[in-house]
């Protein structure tokens, strides 16, 4: 039995109360519907700037009328402080976990808008520490960045060797890793950073100017479009898909003592270029009897994006027990259907 069976089990013979930020997202919508299915209590804090009220359909189309009266969903904004305090609820009853997903993606919009990015995803996580630290929750998850990379040129990359942010976005995921370490070491507060790398699933959007590539490229295939690459396609990322990312998510939760109050990569540990992630699209969409016959359209490299990123994945393997169970080609296998479903409709 992998820990990450032996971790649900516990959760449906015990069950917890967890809040979800940003969970009308794509990871934060994921994260709810695998706890509900858990037979969790779960609350959702979302304002809905980039999440959709289509995902919380979604996630209560996939799971029974009884686990969908286990979620209680508060439109609210992590930049108000009340938000924040009323989703972690009182330090009579709060909640036992919370995995704090809510902030402005994207690099490219953080070139654009600065301030913005800032204050949701600096003003809005230092909100949701003081409320957490005020209820004394057991557990503050949250999600950073490979971006905390920046110019670093190593390869793969490890927890502790950093470069220069290369853009405010990263800025912004690097300042909440240390106020992270900071309210443990003042505040007694247990914090977990994951630092996502390059996620991909189903619900992640693939409409406008900041879709992430998976999402970008599925749509444009599907709907027969030129697929822009950035660069010459041999730039490569560690593509991580969702199913990998939750099991993270729920590990660095309930861990021991000896696993909190650190910083994971969250990946598979592996690197695939454009170019590769471009057949792998084509070849899925096959499979689905779709055929794209297009050659990719290449262009400038942009502004602020790292040539090659993976992951060494070995701190979290010993920390927590993570073990990805999806490889990115079975990830996009399983992601492919619902891009063609949801871009049909
Ligand atoms: N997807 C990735 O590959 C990736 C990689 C690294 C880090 N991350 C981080 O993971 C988290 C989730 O990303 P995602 O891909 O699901 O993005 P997403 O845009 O789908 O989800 C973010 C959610 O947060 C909500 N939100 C934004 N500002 C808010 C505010 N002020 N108050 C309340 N809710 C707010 C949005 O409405 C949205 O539902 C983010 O913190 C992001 O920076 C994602």
């Amino acid at each position: 039995m992998t820990r990450f069976q032996e971790v649900k089990a516990q959760l449906v013979a015990s069950p917890k109360k967890w809040l979800v930020t940003g969970c009308a997202g794509f990871i934060g919508s994921n994260l709810v519907e695998t706890l509900l299915l858990l037979d969790q209590q779960v609350v959702g804090l979302d304002n809905f700037a980039t999440g959709h009220q289509h995902n919380l359909d979604e996630v209560q189309g996939q799971v029974s009328k009884k686990q969908w009266q286990n979620f209680t969903f508060i439109e609210g904004d992590i930049r108000n402080s009340d938000d924040c305090s009323q989703a972690v609820g009182d330090s009579d009853s709060p909640v036992d976990y919370i995995l704090h997903q809510a902030a402005l993606g994207s690099v490219p919009r953080s070139i654009a808008d600065p301030v913005l990015t800032n204050s949701a995803n600096i003003t809005g996580f230092l909100n949701m520490l003081v409320a957490a630290r005020d209820a004394k929750v057991s557990s503050f998850v949250y999600a950073a960045s490979s971006s905390t990379y920046g110019d670093h040129p190593a390869l793969p990359k490890v927890e502790d060797t950093i470069g220069k942010p290369l853009s405010p976005y990263a800025v912004t995921k690097y300042v909440n890793e240390l106020y992270a370490d900071v309210f443990n070491r003042t505040y007694g507060l247990n914090t977990t950073g994951l630092r996502y790398f390059n996620v991909f699933g189903k619900r992640q959007d693939p409409d406008g100017a900041y879709a992430a590539v998976i999402p970008k490229w599925a749509a444009a295939m599907i709907e027969n479009q030129d697929v822009s690459v950035n660069g010459d396609g041999e730039t490569s990322r560690d593509f991580c898909f969702i199913e990998n990312a939750v099991q993270a998510n729920i590990l660095a939760a309930t861990s021991d003592e000896n696993g909190k109050n650190q910083v994971y990569n969250v990946a598979l540990g592996d690197r695939t270029s454009l170019n590769t992630l471009f057949n792998s699209l084509k070849n899925a969409l096959k499979e689905n009897g779709v055929s794209y016959d297009k050659s990719p359209q290449y262009r400038d490299f942009r502004a602020g994006d790292v040539r090659h990123s993976q992951a060494d994945i070995s701190k979290a393997r010993t920390m927590i027990g993570f073990e990805p169970e999806y490889k990115i080609q079975q990830g996009i296998d399983k992601a492919m259907p619902w891009y063609i479903k949801f871009l049909s409709k």
